[in-house]
């Protein structure tokens, strides 16, 4: 696994922002995997800016985000989908019909999940997946478990990625339960890139980088992965040995 470390979250923005501009602009369709959160914003706003300077174009891109809120109206503001809109999809030239979410609110997550998988191998892949990292290592909704998830799966949220999550939540209580994409499906991905900054996200990138490969953090399993890049801000490189 490369690791880069940059002065601040700006530059890292441009560095990965610039990586999906120019898929962009080498590949037609290509496919995007797509993260919320607040550490790709800045990737999101290079995109943007880039897009707005005519220097590239989103028109045939597709993209399949990692994971969405169970239990919670997509069109509420604090759904992923609405995140994605808001920091992303609204500034640019996407099609509304080459964007795919995971459905929060299926009655039978096994089909949703089935459709997913499907979706994304139709499209030949993800290209490019962007990931950021939970304190506790998650990645997507990927809870620290005894076993490596597969496909995407109805997962329970940890009392950590609640209290993390919950301050986002003004008008009703967070979701306890999340669609995400399993590791396995993460994985496939031809590559990826993780993004941790600030001082929070320390202890993870340590485990993550240097500590036994184990579902107690899932990030770990990047390092088993052909083409995995993590780029780091000072602060959340800053417990790492070497
Ligand atoms: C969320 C998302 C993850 C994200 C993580 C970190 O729970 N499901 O995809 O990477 O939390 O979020 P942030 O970037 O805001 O620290």
């Amino acid at each position: 696994m490369k690791v880069v470390v940059l002065d601040d979250e700006e530059r890292i923005g441009s560095a990965v922002g610039e990586q999906f501009c120019a898929l962009a602009r080498e590949k037609a369709n290509a496919v995007f995997g797509l993260a919320t959160g607040m550490t790709p914003i800045p990737t999101y706003q290079y995109m943007i800016a880039q897009y707005k300077a005519k220097n590239v174009s989103f028109s045939s891109v597709r993209t399949f985000n990692l994971d969405e809120y169970c239990d919670l109206p997509r069109a509420h503001k604090n759904s992923f989908y609405q995140f994605m809109l808001q920091e992303l999809f609204a500034h640019i030239d996407l099609p509304p019909a080459h964007i795919d979410f995971l459905d929060g609110n299926t009655t039978d997550e096994f089909a949703e999940s089935e459709r997913y998988r499907t979706a994304i191998e139709a499209c030949g892949g993800i290209d490019l997946q962007l990931l950021g990292i939970g304190r506790n290592g998650h990645i997507g909704f990927n809870e620290p478990a005894e076993n490596f998830t597969v496909e995407s799966y109805k997962t329970a949220l940890t009392p950590s990625t609640i209290a993390a999550n919950s301050i986002y939540f003004d008008d009703v209580p967070m979701p306890k339960y999340a669609m995400t994409m399993g590791v396995g499906a993460i994985l496939r991905a031809k590559k990826i890139i993780l993004i941790a900054t600030g001082s929070s996200k320390a202890d993870a990138v340590k485990t993550m980088l240097e500590g036994e490969v184990s579902p107690r953090c899932p990030a770990t399993a990047l390092r088993d992965h052909a083409d995995a890049t993590v780029y780091l801000d000072p602060p959340a490189a800053a417990r790492l040995c070497h």
